[in-house]
């Protein structure tokens, strides 16, 4: 362990980084929408369930294999079992970053491109057209140039903010933006809120409708319960990394997870609010954020104002996972490597940024025109994986890579590291709390067993057509 490790500067730094990750679009782009088409109320106490089951001992049991080793991934999981295959969990999630990031950059400089469409006005002459938002959304998004601009942008703020290291940039940035998120949150909730009609947003929202939950409603809470809380590919292993011996795991990880549903379900007010005061379609799945907003903002007063705010605070919530996940790149190539942060931070960051680019232009590869004809420009590699490249790298991480990423983690401590040492390491810093180690080997064992079965129902899915459930 190195004397001179970065570490955070206070609890409360600690605990809105790890959120800044944990919010992210996951919350404010997937979990409104998805809850939307899935049963509503029902959706989200199922989703809550596996927050508090399978979300909570994951974070806590990342949050102390990195305190314990002073590492990232990589050699965290070397230190605890050294010359095992078990480092290969923690090269699992570097690779997993490099994926997620490719294509999170992508949608970051979308969200940068709308922040400047709404503030210079450009959302008015799609008002109340969903057919012309729509339009505009998918000739952007498919073009060629103009993404990639965008995006390198995005990437370029990720790198500027991790060249800044752990209390410079990570914790000063997501101290600054984390409160923000949540008040200009808050204000386009109240905003939805007072509109004629805009509680009927909150009952769809919230009231169960048990007849749309379907299996794969569940599988889907479940996977998505994973993404958003960063889990999987050593995140939180990385932030956790930085803590001295002082803080309580447990109660840091209950805010990281409150923070982040709670900004998931103020989001969904905020939206489905306006969405119904408006009367547009609530079950809009992906187009919700990008298609339907901005055509009912600007039919209400102030309307610019809102949806600029609507996109900076999108924005802020995408900046903060981004660097979390460059975080865990450039760390393994500091702690493994000896490299330098910068050095590890632009380089990284520069390749992360050109497979994004692939991520981007696949997106234009099939542009099918008014006679049927392809007439696409992009990088066509869907012959090749039966999806975009964009669509493969979202698929292959969200479906694969963070649920057997984090299902190892939790075998790793019950089969490897041991519940004793795990509870030793556990302890420190609780020293109020006392934690039955019945409780927390029942919690890991039911996490690995949920996870291991989603992702055998996925992998038999591929293969058969059929899923056991959903
Ligand atoms: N949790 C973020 C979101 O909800 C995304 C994210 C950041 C992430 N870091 C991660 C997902 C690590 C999985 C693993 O948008």
């Amino acid at each position: 362990m190195s004397q001179n490790r970065e570490q955070w500067g206070s609890k409360i730094g600690f605990i809105l980084a790890a959120s800044g990750s944990a919010v992210g679009i996951g919350n404010i782009w997937k979990y409104p929408s998805i809850a939307g088409e899935n049963g509503g109320g029902a959706f989200t106490i199922v989703y809550l369930a596996c927050i508090l089951i399978v979300g909570l001992s994951i974070v806590v049991a990342e949050f102390v294999i990195g305190r314990k080793t002073q590492l990232s991934p990589v050699g965290a999981f070397e230190q605890l079992a050294p010359k095992t295959n078990w480092k290969w969990v923690g090269y699992l999630g570097v690779a997993a970053a490099f994926v997620i990031l490719s294509f999170y950059g992508v949608v970051g400089g979308w969200i940068l491109k709308y922040i400047v469409d709404s503030f210079s006005g450009g959302f008015i002459e799609l008002s109340g057209n969903t057919k012309a938002a729509e339009a505009t959304f998918n000739s952007f998004i498919t073009s060629t140039l103009s993404p990639l601009i965008y995006q390198i942008i995005f990437m370029g703020l990720c790198i500027f903010v991790i060249i800044k290291g752990v209390k410079g940039g990570i914790e000063k940035w997501s101290k600054i933006m984390m409160p923000l998120i949540v008040v200009l949150l808050g204000a386009l909730a109240i905003r939805g809120m007072t509109l004629d009609g805009g509680m009927a947003g909150i009952s769809f929202l919230f009231n169960p409708r048990f007849e749309d939950l379907t299996a794969s409603a569940i599988v889907l809470a479940l996977g998505h319960s994973f993404f958003t809380v960063s889990l999987g590919m050593g995140t939180m292993i990385t932030y956790g990394s930085y803590l001295n011996k002082k803080q309580n795991l447990v109660t840091s990880a209950l805010w990281v997870i409150f923070l982040d549903t709670a900004i998931a379900l103020l989001a969904g007010v905020a939206i489905f609010t306006t969405v119904f005061a408006l009367g547009a379609d609530p079950a809009q799945g992906p187009g919700l954020i990008f298609v339907i907003l901005p055509s009912i903002f600007p039919q209400i007063a102030g309307g610019t104002v809102w949806a600029t705010m609507f996109f900076v605070l999108l924005f802020m919530a995408a900046l903060t996972s981004a660097i979390s996940i460059l975080e865990v790149v450039t760390a393994y190539f500091i702690d493994q490597k000896g490299w330098s942060r910068k050095k590890a931070t632009v380089q990284f960051g520069g390749i992360i940024t050109i497979v994004g680019v692939f991520c981007s232009l696949s997106l234009g590869a099939e542009v099918i025109d008014g006679n049927g004809q392809d007439v696409g420009h992009g990088i066509n590699l869907t012959g090749f994986l039966g999806m975009s490249f964009f669509d493969f790298m979202d698929k292959l991480s969200a479906k694969y890579m963070l649920p057997i990423g984090g299902m190892l983690t939790a075998i790793f401590i019950l089969k490897k590291w041991g519940l004793t040492n795990y509870m030793s390491e556990l302890k420190i810093g609780m020293d109020k709390m006392d934690l039955s180690s019945l409780l927390v080997r029942a919690l890991l064992t039911i996490s690995a067993s949920i996870v291991a079965f989603i992702i055998f129902n996925e992998i038999y899915f591929q293969i058969t057509g059929k899923a056991l459930i959903g």
